[in-house]
This record gives structure tokens, sequence and C-alpha cells, in this order.
């Protein structure tokens, strides 16, 4: 049987986990899938770089565009970040040149998702992206296929390992905000640029991805209300837990007679919630649905392990065949929720 060949584009924490789950368990993957899953080459921007696993069996690209459009390559997997510049092009490049795409990168998506996956469908090929929302938590795969039989009707979330980690160790610690994003950065939870996490953007583009996903909208950024951790002092979670409460920095996408609202901003919870007590890089996302009520998936947001996992439960679903496309189909009940706005005076 003809092997599955990635080429890799990103080899820091999340990359260099995909290329140890790929070396490590070879034969159950190639048993789960029916085929092996192979790397063909891999790319970064520094060649000779201690990464902690031997690259010494694939070819080296220095050029991601390269990489993505190789012969020997069936499906990129973009592991670089940054909404635009060589992850973008490399993407659209691969799509171009027929190459399923595998990606982690939530900001790219979040501006240009809909473009990308356009490109996708046109193309015939699919764009996956199971890693870019809460880490090792399966949210993309529960929504287009778990509640494939819902009108989901709310999503809502703690979304970024980062922010919870900062938010939980001050209030556990009293230590302050300088020493515990240094922690969070030792654990690999940070952004290249981490006014992203703390600024509650990533989570936004997270909560823009299933929000999408979830009520068959264009994914669009613009629309999420944001405000970020940043002003939040060690008195703020004192006050708080003196009331019974947690500051958690929370997403909420759900359809009202005005249609689709979403918001992402530090909120107080009640200590004994399941959300209350959510620890650490832990996510948390609440999934609600006309059949099912109510969902409740919890999980590692970040790291390498867990997000090398989700990378490969899409990786694997290209090998098995399943070509679900994960941008949503139009939901009744945001056609509902349209309707009531376009008659609310
Ligand atoms: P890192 O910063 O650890 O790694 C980024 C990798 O991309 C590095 O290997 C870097 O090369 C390479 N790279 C960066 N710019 C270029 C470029 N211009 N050309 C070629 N290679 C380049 O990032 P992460 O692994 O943490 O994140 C990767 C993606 O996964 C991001 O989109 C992130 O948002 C997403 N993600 C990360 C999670 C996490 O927990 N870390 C969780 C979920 C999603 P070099 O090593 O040589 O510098
Ligand atoms: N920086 C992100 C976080 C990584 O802290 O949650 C996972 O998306």
């Amino acid at each position: 049987t003809k092997p599955l060949r990635l080429g890799i584009a990103g080899l820091g924490t999340v990359g260099t986990g995909v290329v140890k789950i790929v070396r490590q368990k070879a034969d159950l993957l190639a048993a789960r899938a029916g085929r092996p899953v192979a790397i063909s080459a891999v790319s970064a921007r520094t060649r000779d770089k201690d990464r902690g696993v031997s690259l010494s069996d694939y070819t080296w690209e220095d050029d991601p565009v390269a990489l993505a459009t190789r012969d020997d390559v069936d499906v990129f997997v973009e592991l670089m970040g940054g909404s635009d510049g060589p992850a973008k092009a490399a993407t659209e490049a691969a799509i171009t040149a027929g190459k399923d795409v595998v990606t982690a990168n939530k900001a790219m998506l979040a501006h240009h998702g809909q473009a990308l996956a356009t490109a996708a469908e046109t193309a015939g090929r699919v764009l996956r992206f199971e890693a870019a929302v809460a880490g090792g938590i399966p949210v993309v795969k529960a929504l287009t296929e778990g509640l494939a039989g819902n009108d989901v009707t709310r999503v809502m979330g703690v979304m970024n390992g980062t922010c919870n980690y900062i938010l939980t160790r001050m209030q556990a610690t009293g230590q302050g905000y300088n020493a515990l994003f240094e922690e969070a950065d030792k654990l690999g939870y940070l952004e290249a640029d981490p006014n992203l996490d703390v600024g509650g953007i990533d989570a936004g583009h997270k909560l823009a991805l299933l929000s999408s996903i979830a009520f068959g909208t264009q994914v669009n950024f613009n629309d999420v209300e944001l405000e970020g951790i940043q002003s939040i002092t060690l008195e703020d979670i004192k006050h708080a837990a003196d009331m019974g409460y947690r500051i958690k920095l929370l997403g909420v996408a759900q359809l009202t007679g005005r249609g689709l609202e979403q918001r992402m901003s530090p909120c107080l919870v009640p200590e004994s919630s399941p959300l209350g007590q959510l620890e650490g890089g832990t996510n948390m996302v609440v999934l609600e649905g006309d059949m099912v009520e109510q969902i409740v998936l919890r999980g590692p947001g970040a790291g390498e392990g867990p997000t090398a996992s989700a990378v490969m439960s899409d990786v694997m679903d290209i090998a098995r065949g399943i070509r679900v496309s994960t941008f949503g189909q139009p939901a009744s009940g945001l056609q509902q929720a349209t309707a009531a706005r376009a008659s609310t005076p």
C-alpha cells in the first residue's frame, strides 16, 4: 500500500511533537490507517539546531513553499505560525499544487480561513485544523461529526492555556504576572507573539473558528468582541476569591434574536463550577445543541504532546480517506436567528 507522505514546515514545539509521533508510533499508525504514514521532507528557519529528534531521514528544504509543492509530499503540514507570510504563502502553494493541508495555525485561519477553505474545496483538497482550537481536545471533530445532527445553539469555554495558567497560578501562589508568564513560556504554551495570548486575541481566533463551524457562518475574527487579561491584578483575583468566584478568560458564541454574538473576555465564574475548577493550561469547551442539550470537553489546550496529537488526528483521517470538510454548513438555528434579526426594528 502507498504511504501517506508528509511535508512538515515548522519544527518547534508542535512540529517536533509530530515528528516524534510519526517516528515512534509508525507501526500503530500504519495499522490504524491501513497504510504507512511517512515524512518526506521538513523545513524550519534554522537548519543546524538540536531539536531533540533525528531528522536525518528526511529531505531538508529551506523554503516552505518549495517543501509544500514537492512531488513526494501528499499532505503539507503547516506548523510555523503567523497569520500571513510564509505560512499563508506555503499553504496557498500547497493547495494549488494539489496537496491536502493540515495546520495548527488559528491566526492564519481566523483571518484567511474562508479564502483558504474555498481554494481547497475548488481544488478538491481538504484543509484540516483540529489542533488550532483547544490543543488536544478533539472539539472540531466533536462539532463536525459528533454533533452533525444538532442545531448548535451555544459554544463557550476557556480556550487559551497561557491565560488560564497565569490566572490560576496567580490565585494559587500569590505570585505576580511576570514570573508566571515565564513559567507558561517554559511549558511551550506561548505564541511567538505572546500579546496574542494575554490580549485574548488567540482565544478570539479560536472562538471565531468554532463559531463558523458551529453556526455555518463565514469565519470573521472582526466580529468577536475582545478583552484580554493584561489589566487583571492580584487584587482583582483576591476580591473575586473572597466572593467565591474565579476570573477566567471566557469565550461565548451564541445565537440571539439579533443574530450570532461572539465575545471573549475575563469573566467571574463560581469557584465550585467546572469552569471555576479549571487549572493550569487546561481548556474547557462547552457545546450546546438542540438534541444533546450540553456536552463538556476538558483537556490540555497547549504544549507539545497534546497539540501534536490533534495534528495527527487530521493526518490519520486523510490517511484513511476521510475527507470531511470542516468549515460548517448553515445551521437552521442561525437562519431562524437571522430571520429574527431581520424582523427586529
Ligand atoms: P514554535 O515557535 O515553537 O515553532 C515555530 C517553528 O516554525 C520553528 O521551528 C521555526 O523555525 C519555524 N519557522 C518560523 N518562521 C519560519 C519561516 N519564516 N520559515 C520557516 N520556518 C519558520 O511554534 P509552535 O510549535 O508553538 O506553534 C506552531 C503553530 O502551532 C502556531 O501556529 C501556533 O499558533 C500553533 N499552536 C501551538 C500550540 C502550542 O501549544 N505551542 C498549540 C496549538 C496551536 P526555527 O525552529 O528554526 O526557529
Ligand atoms: N498559546 C496557546 C495557548 C497555544 O496558550 O493556549 C494553544 O493554542
